[in-house]
């Protein structure tokens, strides 16, 4: 089976170089927010063009950190998609704002501007963008319509690692960017952990004190913060698996490009090429079908895993029933998630396996 993710194909030497970062924590009797984790802040911030990395437990956490570092909370409104994982929402919901939904836009599944327009209240306070599925977009336009409506631009780049447009890496086009290093994602931990990355010195130190229980300096607390800290493992670790994320990145572009001309089957749909290269790391490789079922099961004979990304919008969650939302609907989302399919997309597939991805999709016929 030509599975979505492989981790245990991974190089020998890849796994070497996390073993020796494990003996690198263990020798130094250091488990939690030490030298692992500053060191690799630094190297995050710094590939991501900014001055401040901020280590924390997960991608959620790094987002609902960095709402309540804004001050966003209780009153506030934060728009955002509903094609996202759910974690997009419940960081707004836990920092006590009221997420709303805008629609995507059908070409690309990201955040649809206009439907954003369409939700900005006087009680809105920031755009909560979500690089889904790797890409990055429009971002000038983001810009100028957040400084219009004189309110943050804040990222979701959980699947987006450095993903980077006109020169700017995912997390550097807002006030603060939220990253998670989940197993899955391009770079991950052999864990749960995640960073929020930004420019803004004020921004961090708060969000420092926060994910340590609101602590400011040791057992002083000026405010109520969480548990959310990264481990010296999982740190040391992502340091090592960087040096391999550029290589990676790069084998994730060949698998898309070879899909992108390679899947030619009139009952598949494919989203819009990225803006430059450089602006889609292909975290997922998406496609649409409107017998989307029929295509995964027909796949899965051949011997092809597939996922869906997302299957249920967050409007239809149980949670969420009377989540605030565009007026004029979110029937783009609805649509997508009722056809969207995501391939095999990942730096251990061999050419051989693309060829097999390929050969099945292009073999699929509508009942
Ligand atoms: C778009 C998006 N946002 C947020 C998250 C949450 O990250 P984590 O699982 O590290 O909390 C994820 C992870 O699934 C994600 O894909």
């Amino acid at each position: 089976m030509i599975l979505m993710n492989d981790f245990k194909a991974e190089t020998v030497a890849l796994r070497e170089s996390m073993l020796d970062a494990t003996r690198r924590v263990l020798d130094s009797g250091w488990y939690v927010l030490g030298n692992e984790v500053l060191a690799f802040e630094q190297l995050w911030a710094t590939a991501c063009s900014v001055a401040y990395g901020v280590g924390v437990g997960n991608g959620m956490d790094a987002i609902e950190i960095a709402l309540r570092a804004l001050d966003i909370g209780p009153g506030d409104e934060v728009i955002t998609t509903p094609m996202t994982a759910f974690a997009t929402v419940l960081a707004i919901i836990r920092s006590g704002a009221t997420p709303v939904l805008a629609d995507i836009d059908p070409r690309t599944a990201l955040l649809s501007i206009d439907s954003a327009a369409r939700c900005v209240s006087k009680n809105t306070k920031a755009v909560l963008l979500v690089h889904l599925y790797g890409q990055v977009r429009s971002m000038v336009a983001w810009q100028s319509f957040c400084e219009g409506a004189g309110i943050k631009l804040i990222e979701d780049c959980a699947q987006a690692h450095l993903a980077t447009l006109n020169g700017k890496v995912a997390g550097s086009f807002g006030v603060a960017g939220a990253y998670s290093f989940y197993p899955t994602k391009n770079l991950g931990a052999a864990g749960d952990a995640g960073m929020l990355v930004t420019g803004d010195e004020l921004l961090a130190n708060r969000a420092k004190c926060l994910r340590n229980y609101g602590q400011s300096v040791r057992y002083h607390h000026p405010e109520i913060g969480m548990n959310s800290r990264l481990d010296e493992l999982h740190a040391a670790m992502l340091s090592e698996r960087l040096k391999w994320l550029p290589e990676f990145t790069g084998r994730r572009r060949q698998v898309a490009a070879l899909y992108r001309s390679g899947i030619q089957n009139a009952a598949i749909g494919q989203l819009v090429s990225p803006e430059a290269d450089s602006a889609h790391v292909y975290h997922l490789y998406v496609i649409t079908c409107e017998q989307r079922d029929a295509l995964q099961a027909h796949l899965h004979e051949r011997g092809v895993q597939s996922l869906i990304h997302y299957p249920v919008p967050v409007h239809y969650q149980a949670p969420c029933r009377d989540i605030k939302m565009d007026a004029m609907g979110l029937h783009a989302s609805e649509l997508h998630a009722d056809t969207c399919l995501s391939l095999p997309c990942h730096p251990q597939m061999s050419d051989d396996d693309i060829m097999q991805v390929i050969d099945a999709v292009n073999l699929f016929c509508v009942k």
